[in-house]
């Protein structure tokens, strides 16, 4: 038997014990995370990218099937190198009897984004177990940095995207150092598109608090401090370096001296740190009513599971049922005596996260819709469509330090219509989940129950 197969697990505690609040209108509950509106405003660009596949003829639902065929065989010869860029935009457009102009138009409209993730740079001043970007840090050559300048041709993206989270490759903070453009001043030319509606995001490992030079924080909506450890010996076991207090500390500062509306932190579960799960709430809630009460509103924890780039190696760091078992019988107990922790656990954090085990449930799907609403710049400037394809060279679909919109939305498009199929399975996908669940909501028009939740989980 699985040790997620959860029918088996004979759970201690009522699920109705720590589930969120429906009264709950906090910006971090749970409660919000599952509101559909998130989703809403994701499928208004998938509409329009279901449209352009129509037009160039790759919308399985509403393509006749042999000029599919033929349109996805023109894709698949570009991504085998068999014709170029310019052979393949040609291709399309004669073949669905379009004008060029048209097909470059619509090509560089798909190359919208919903959602990026972006890597200041992959220098690193830890070394996390099982860190999915440590395979860009093994070797002799540099890490990446991403050029300063380069970070402005976001803007030559079709429409500013819904979100950016600021993150890593390696440690955001950490851009520049010793540099004339730094941490602040890469956040600072963010402003731009705070001030058109962008939620700018950053995750950070907490270990150093950045200057406010310019004000950048106030662009920010939310900050992220990944700490995965309630003990110092965990920490240090977990993350390669004795930091633990000193990141705690640097917690309270962003609650202290900056106005961001989210200060959360994060803890990412595996069999080497579950021991500490449920201390880490009770820690980080009596720290911050002991230190700033008034700011706890502000706070969310958010636990996630560590997974592997290959699903292989996830036995490696898999929690054991007993695990999952103890940790949410010893939170369940701690909040039976403290009505305000279990209001805060309840509402400001998603402790039964831990209840999925590592894994990710296995859900086929026929595109990768994911791929084109979401993306990562990493600090090579390279354009991937998801941290599962981190290192894999068929997989760049651009390059933000010289865009060029039609060749990143062609190749967004092969992506979503191809490789699916032959690249990419259920097994190795870890959104295969959403991928699954925006194909049901696409095609039936109907919002999934959590569908919100898991989008916002990969921070979209
Ligand atoms: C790659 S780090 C980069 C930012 C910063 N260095 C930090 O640690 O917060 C971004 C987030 O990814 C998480 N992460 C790293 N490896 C992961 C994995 N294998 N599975 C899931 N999340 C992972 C980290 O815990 C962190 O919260
Ligand atoms: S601090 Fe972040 S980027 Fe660095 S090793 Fe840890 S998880 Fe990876
Ligand atoms: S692994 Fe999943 S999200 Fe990534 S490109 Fe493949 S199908 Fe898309």
């Amino acid at each position: 038997m699985s040790v997620y197969d959860l029918e088996q697990i004979r759970l201690p505690l009522q699920y109705g014990s720590i589930e969120p609040d429906a009264r709950d209108r906090n910006e971090s509950s749970l409660e919000k995370a599952r509101d559909p509106k998130k989703v809403t405003a994701h499928a208004c660009l998938l509409d329009r990218q279901e449209k352009i596949a129509q037009k160039l003829g790759l919308l399985p639902t509403k393509t006749d099937p042999t000029a599919l065929a033929q349109n996805k065989q023109t894709l698949a010869d570009f991504h085998s190198g068999r014709i170029d860029r310019t052979a393949t935009i040609e291709r399309l457009a004669t073949d669905n009897r379009l004008p060029i102009e048209v097909a470059l138009g619509m090509l560089a409209q798909f190359a919208e984004y919903g959602h990026l993730e972006l890597h200041l740079t992959d220098v690193c001043n830890l070394n996390c177990q099982g860190c999915t970007y440590a395979v860009a840090r093994v070797g002799a050559a540099p890490a990446d940095v991403l050029p300063f300048d380069s970070i402005a041709n976001l803007g030559n993206l079709p429409n500013a995207p819904k979100s950016i989270v600021v993150v890593g490759g390696g440690e955001p903070t950490l851009y520049g150092k010793g540099q004339s453009r730094q941490f602040h001043d890469a956040m600072n030319t963010l402003a731009t598109f705070a001030r058109r509606g962008t939620r700018i995001g950053l995750i950070t490992n907490g270990v150093i608090f950045p200057e406010l030079d310019g004000g950048w924080q106030e662009h920010v909506r939310w900050v992220r401090v990944s700490i995965d450890a309630a003990k110092p010996a965990t920490y240090c076991t977990f993350r390669g370096r004795d930091k633990l207090p000193i990141v705690f500390n640097n917690f309270l500062k962003y609650l202290l001296r900056t106005r961001i509306k989210q200060v959360g932190v994060s803890f990412l579960y595996s069999n080497g740190n579950v021991d500490d799960y449920s201390d880490f709430v009770c820690k980080v809630y009596h720290l911050v009513v002991g230190s700033c009460p008034t700011e706890l509103p502000r706070v969310n924890i958010q636990f996630r599971p560590l997974r592997c780039a290959d699903p292989k190696d996830n036995q490696k760091f898999a929690v054991s049922k007993e695990q999952i078992n103890r940790q949410l019988q010893k939170l369940t107990q701690a909040c039976e005596g403290d009505q305000a922790l279990r209001a805060f656990v309840r509402r400001q954090t998603n402790a039964t996260a831990l209840w999925g085990g590592n894994e990710h449930p296995l859900l086929r799907f026929s595109a990768c819709r994911y791929s084109s609403v979401a993306g990562i710049v990493r600090a090579s400037g390279k354009i991937i469509p998801c941290f599962c394809k981190v290192g894999a060279a068929g997989f760049v679909v651009g390059d933000l330090r010289a865009l060029d919109l039609p060749a990143l939305g062609l190749r967004k498009l092969l992506i979503r219509s191809i490789v699916s199929e032959s690249e990419c399975s259920p097994e190795t996908c870890r959104m295969s989940f959403i991928n699954k669940v925006v194909e049901d909501y696409h095609e039936d028009k109907v919002v999934p129950p959590g569908l919100g939740e898991l989008i916002s989980e990969q921070g979209i």
